[in-house]
């Protein structure tokens, strides 16, 4: 009987249900797309209830084309779960009805929150890094929550139930990475004393079982961050090993080992992995760039210049370079390793000559050199400059856009023929859990289906000039907000 292995992968534009056999190979999967609300400029929100009817409608009809395809639905002998991180719903303890939409990760409303903290700080955002690793910013939960709490909730104490596992905790600002519990000091400081929190759990083990739908009674035994899974998934398991993912946002992950490192460049120090309660967790360094995907939605949607994501890689095709153009999209702010809330979105190098192809050209760049400028982070925190870069998620489909990575970072990418890593990673926390595989060196054959690699293809001098006017195009971005 084949043993096979489900997850559910909860991004931000979309929810899938991926089923893989115990080689990682794809058997079939069904995913759909999630609308996101912007209310007002700056806001993110989903509909709780959305985020979660997509994910039984993902389940039911993979089951559905797996059936088709031969197999039953009792081959599938355990289920991984990997999300969105920092995006937070709050639910009534009682009904189970959420209260508010879910605040999602790329929010920029709790600017001003994030100003009073950082008074409270005494000006030093990095107040709480030593402890959680993550500075005061409007990325993370923590700061959502004292939001909510200040405008929408009362009775904080009465709110959030459920387990979480060591990735995603590490996303809140208030887990301890050290201790990978809850930190009395963090909570203090965003006075969230009295909230219930979730207990904190490794990120493979059994949680529990689904407990209606075609898959009732099916184990649930792995559970990370959905860039965590995507580090899982490409296998990135010894120190020194790094990934890039191209979602809605691009997350760098870098794989520090069995300690955490305290960045000096920028970047997040953020927990990777924990097989099984009784081991030790391996941590990453992490550079996160806020819009990738969504860029080129925003051209699609909002501009309405593109129809989809191949036409804007034609047009982006049809000029050799993008004419001095830049788009830094600092739609709610920039990231890694720039941390600057104030900045928004920027076109900026504008001539008569330029056009449409050029803007897309630049739309691509933009994230190609928002990784680039987290890559040399990277590379300063570690001392030991990487040599090549896995890569996946949807922008990564674009050979353009890897050869633009390529040429901009100065190493191979290499991208997998198989790249539903954070499902796959989802997946491997999962089947360890329940003994699809007994130890770590059972996954060598996992995923092992070859690699286009890419190759940088311009000169170190042409880079550097690309490179200089990103900076000074991030500059003219910053102060808008
Ligand atoms: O930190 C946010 C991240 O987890 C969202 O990932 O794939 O939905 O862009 P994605």
């Amino acid at each position: 009987m084949p043993q096979l292995i489900g997850a559910i992968d909860q991004g931000t534009t979309s929810t899938r249900f991926v089923i893989f056999d115990e080689q990682g190979n794809l058997v079939t999967h069904h995913q759909m797309e999630l609308e996101q609300h912007s209310p007002q400029p700056g806001w993110m929100e989903h509909d709780p209830y959305d985020t979660l009817d997509s994910v039984r409608t993902c389940m039911l009809h993979a089951v559905h084309k797996l059936e088709g395809l031969g197999y039953s639905r009792e081959d599938i002998t355990c289920i991984g779960l990997t999300n969105q991180r920092e995006t937070i719903v709050t639910w009534d303890k009682l009904t189970g009805q959420p209260l508010y939409p879910a605040i999602l990760w790329s929010d920029a409303r709790t600017l001003e929150t994030v100003q009073q903290l950082t008074e409270k700080a005494g000006g030093n955002t990095h107040l709480l890094e030593p402890i959680c690793g993550l500075p005061l910013t409007t990325y993370f939960t923590a700061v959502k929550l004292r939001w909510l709490l200040d405008n929408n909730l009362t009775g904080g104490a009465e709110n959030g139930i459920m387990v979480t596992d060591v990735t995603n905790a590490s996303r809140t600002m208030l887990m301890d990475i050290h201790t990978l519990q809850w930190s009395a000091e963090a909570l203090s400081f965003f006075e969230l004393d009295l909230v219930q929190l979730p207990k904190i759990v490794s990120s493979s083990q059994v949680y529990g079982h689904v407990h209606e739908g075609p898959l009732a009674g099916v184990p649930i035994s792995g559970c990370l961050g959905d860039q965590q899974a995507a580090l899982v998934g490409q296998k990135c398991f010894s120190a020194g090993d790094a990934k890039n993912t191209y979602g809605t946002g691009c997350f760098m992950l870098f794989n520090t080992g069995d300690e955490p490192v305290v960045s000096k460049n920028g970047l997040l120090s953020t927990v990777a992995y924990q097989f099984g309660s009784d081991n030790k967790a391996a941590y990453a360094l992490e550079g996160s760039v806020a819009v990738a995907g969504s860029s080129i939605n925003w051209l699609r949607d909002n501009l309405r210049v593109i129809q989809n994501t191949h036409q804007l890689n034609e047009l982006a095709a049809q000029v050799d370079d993008s004419a001095g153009t830049y788009f830094v999209t600092a739609f709610a702010g920039l990231f890694a390793p720039y941390w600057n809330d104030t900045a928004r979105g920027t076109i900026c190098g504008l001539t008569q000559f330029t056009r449409l192809e050029h803007i897309c050209r630049a739309t691509l760049e933009s994230v190609c050199f928002q990784s680039k400028a987290i890559l040399d982070a990277m590379n300063k925190d570690s001392g030991k400059p990487l040599r090549s870069l896995k890569v996946d998620g949807g922008m990564s489909n674009s050979d353009l856009c890897m050869q633009i990575q390529a040429n901009l970072l100065g190493i191979n990418v290499e991208r997998p023929m198989m790249r539903e890593s954070t499902a796959l990673g989802a997946a491997i926390a999962a089947g360890l859990a329940v003994g699809v595989w007994k130890t770590m060196d059972d996954l060598t054959s996992v995923n092992q289906q070859g690699n286009t690699v890419f190759e940088s293809a311009i000169s170190i001098e042409k880079r550097t000039t690309m490179y200089e006017g990103w900076m000074k195009a991030v500059e003219s971005s910053f102060g808008w907000a």
